[in-house]
């Protein structure tokens, strides 16, 4: 059969392209463009001397952006309080791409490289059982026969020098990374010690915030029901429209200013807790932005809900769940509570800070005139009197029982 393989150039889905020839299949290798620093035709020239029958790489920035990262800016999904779910949110794109591809050849096999101790294996392995239910999932590092073939490094370089499979030039980083337009991450390697802190040169994006220039930028981010809409960076006179020019324009302005680091220990869905190390300067601009804007125009009990809401789609996220009912349906009802997010919030960016400096509503709940200490608006006074009354009633009537608790 054809199986289609999520190729990423590297040394481990190059040995896996060979091992699956070996075991018969022909294999259509897959490469998504997700905005990484990637030599594509080069990576193109391995997979066809390694013997696959086709090689298909697909540019996905725009569709990762309109798609997954645009939702996830609505949504203000963070896993766990501090991880933007870069990769998360990159999965279940690829995974659309390889079930393309996979329905375009009548492919009944889909292989990717992800272990069996992580969650990539399962964003891969849950979206294309959702989008293709017919489909195969064949996961080498899941198979006995391929794992205990390769218990080990060695073992793979060994095979790599017996099938001619070009070894990775340049020195491997002790750490392993996976890029895309919304992230870096680093993770294993010396990092697996969460008491080893990550060395200045880990970080390949972002500038270290010390070094970052003396003076801060501004930039206005306008949103249209919750979307990013456009972008104007002060002193560049130009204001961008198209969402990958949205989010190329954030990431250069939070890179710069050293926006967006992170190193934390993060729960993986299998329930191993894993230290990760990561660099996400545009989404971190575009959600703080974003949830200022919600505080002006969104209803406080909506927006509690919300921010329920959002926290279980970011577990629907990690977890793998994009393509599930539930995340349908939480995705769903953000949207309902977005429909009144529109406007735009000036930041200023300084030394690996956000602040925000200002936020601007054409139709908010704000209210200036009912608010303001020298206007008196469309508000009594003195019906606070009641209400207040009203509500201490339970809190005497707590101190009444507690005294009669004390003295039993
Ligand atoms: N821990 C992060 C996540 O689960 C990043 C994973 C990075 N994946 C990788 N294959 N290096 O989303
Ligand atoms: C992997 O295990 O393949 C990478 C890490 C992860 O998926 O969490």
């Amino acid at each position: 059969g054809t199986v289609i393989l999520a190729y990423s150039g590297g040394l481990d889905t190059s040995c896996i392209l060979v091992w699956l020839r070996e075991q018969g299949y022909q294999v259509v290798a897959f490469m998504s463009n997700l905005g990484q620093d990637e030599d594509f035709e080069e990576a193109k020239k391995k997979a066809t001397k390694l013997g696959a029958k086709e090689v298909v790489i697909e540019d996905q920035r725009k569709e990762l952006v309109e798609e997954f990262v645009w939702p996830a800016v609505s949504g203000d999904l963070i896993y766990e309080g501090r991880y933007l779910l870069g990769t998360a949110l990159a999965r279940p794109c690829i995974v659309r791409g390889l079930i393309r591809v996979a329905r375009r050849v009548g492919a009944g096999f889909i292989s990717h490289g992800a272990t069996g101790k992580g969650n990539d294996q399962i964003r891969f392995e849950f979206g294309c059982y959702a989008l293709c239910p017919d489909i195969q999932v064949i996961s080498p590092w899941k198979d006995p026969s391929f794992y205990h073939r390769f218990p080990g490094r060695p073992e793979l370089f060994e095979y790599a020098r017996q099938h001619d499979i070009p070894l990775p030039i340049t020195p491997k980083a002790p750490w392993s990374i996976d890029a895309n337009l919304i992230h870096i991450s680093y993770e294993s390697g010396i990092l697996e010690d969460p008491a080893t802190p990550a060395p200045p040169h880990l970080y390949l994006w972002t500038t270290d915030p010390e070094k970052a220039p003396q003076q801060a930028q501004q930039l206005t981010i306008a949103f249209r029901e919750g979307v990013p809409y456009s972008v104007s960076v002060e002193g560049e006179g130009t204001t961008v429209h198209d969402p990958l020019e949205i989010f190329d324009t954030c990431n250069r302005i939070g890179a710069k200013h050293g926006v967006g680091r992170a190193d934390l220990v993060e729960n993986r869905c299998v329930g191993i807790k894993s230290r990760g190390v990561y660099e996400t300067p545009g989404l971190s601009l575009l959600r703080s932005a974003h949830m200022d804007l919600e505080s002006l125009c969104m209803d406080r009990e909506v927006k509690k809900m919300k921010d329920y809401l959002s926290t279980r789609m970011a577990q629907q996220v990690y977890n793998g769940l994009w393509y599930s009912p539930e995340f349908e349906f939480t995705r769903s009802c953000v949207q309902k509570a977005e429909n009144v997010v529109t406007g735009s919030v000036q930041l200023s960016v300084y030394k690996g800070n956000v602040f925000v400096v200002k936020r601007e509503a054409p139709i908010s709940l704000y209210n200036q005139e009912l608010v303001s200490m020298d206007v008196q608006g469309e508000y009594e006074p003195i019906d606070a009197s009641g209400f207040i009354r009203i509500n201490a009633v339970r809190l005497k009537e707590y101190q009444r029982v507690k005294t009669l608790m004390e003295h039993k």
